[in-house]
């Protein structure tokens, strides 16, 4: 059995790693560092952040200490709410990229939708991408029906959507239109906020493989061919969480943790952001 992170390929060709590492709430320099290097040497290479978390600078100091090579590191950044529109969308992600000392982000992603910017913000993306800013474009918290509108103008589609998934939220319907469609779906609180870990099912799957719920947890992302992002600032649970790879969940065990759907969502809800165009 493979014991080291799968990478998938997105459908512009590049790689990505279907275990990356998650930035949100991850504040101030020291922390930042010890997180970041603690995942490095762990064996991370994908760090997920976004202008709404506020720490792409201290991301940007924490990567620049590694002084490891830029192909050793996959970036993801996500323009937020205020800043889309096109002209307002080019200046932020020029801003972020500034923050993350890099030249180029691995993958810009819109971090929701919005009714007012919808199709503009997503031709600046084309158009950074076109400038060699990042080499992918995504999306996040799109719906099916966000993704089938957009396409209705875009000349490139997203090749990843990020959204909140975990076993209270299994999103199969979703899951399914973005396989359909040539989109990676990347789970966001794949943890499920590290909320349910007390959950029965999850324990008593873990106990059967010597794993802890949260391993089970993420175990079921990857066998259901979905990315993953889990964050954790303590560094024995930063490997814990790699410690997914030497064990298989039979196709009794999937099923059980599917049967968990309970359509909870930790977040806002998407089609609530869209006609609102911001989070409340
Ligand atoms: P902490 O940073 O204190 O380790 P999600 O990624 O679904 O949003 O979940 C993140 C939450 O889950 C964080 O609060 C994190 O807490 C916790 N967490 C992450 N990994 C584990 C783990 N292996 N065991 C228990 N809790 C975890």
């Amino acid at each position: 059995m493979e014991n080291s992170i799968p990478l998938l390929t997105l459908a512009d060709g590049q790689q990505i790693p279907q275990e990356g590492f998650g930035l949100y709430k991850v504040h101030g320099q020291e922390t930042m560092n010890a997180a970041i290097r603690a995942a490095y040497e762990a064996g991370y290479r994908l760090f997920d952040t976004a202008q709404l978390y506020k720490n792409e600078a201290e991301v940007g100091v924490a990567l620049h200490q590694l002084g490891v090579s830029r192909d050793q590191l996959f970036v993801t950044t996500k323009v937020a709410e205020v800043n889309q529109g096109y002209q307002k969308t080019i200046d932020s992600v020029k801003n972020s990229l500034s923050k993350l000392q890099l030249d180029a982000v691995n993958l810009l992603l819109i971090h929701w939708p919005t009714e007012k910017y919808f199709f503009e913000t997503w031709r600046a993306l084309e158009d950074l991408k076109k400038a060699g800013l990042t080499r992918s474009i995504g999306v996040s918290n799109y719906q099916q029906i966000h993704l089938q509108y957009l396409a209705t103008q875009a000349h490139e589609m997203p090749v990843l959507n990020q959204i909140e998934c975990h076993p209270l939220l299994n999103q199969k319907p979703l899951l399914k239109f973005d396989r359909d469609h040539q989109i990676v779906t990347q789970a966001w609180s794949p943890l499920g906020r590290g909320k349910i870990l007390d959950d029965p099912v999850l324990t008593a799957i873990g106990r059967a493989h010597h794993k802890s719920s949260a391993q089970v947890i993420l175990r079921w992302h990857l066998q259901n061919g979905v990315a993953f992002i889990p964050k954790s600032v303590h560094e024995a649970r930063i490997r814990q969480n790699l410690a997914i790879y030497d064990f298989a969940l039979t196709d009794a065990e999937m099923q059980q943790i599917d049967a968990l759907n309970q359509f909870h969502r930790f977040g806002k809800e998407p089609a609530l952001v869209y006609e609102y165009n911001k989070k409340w």
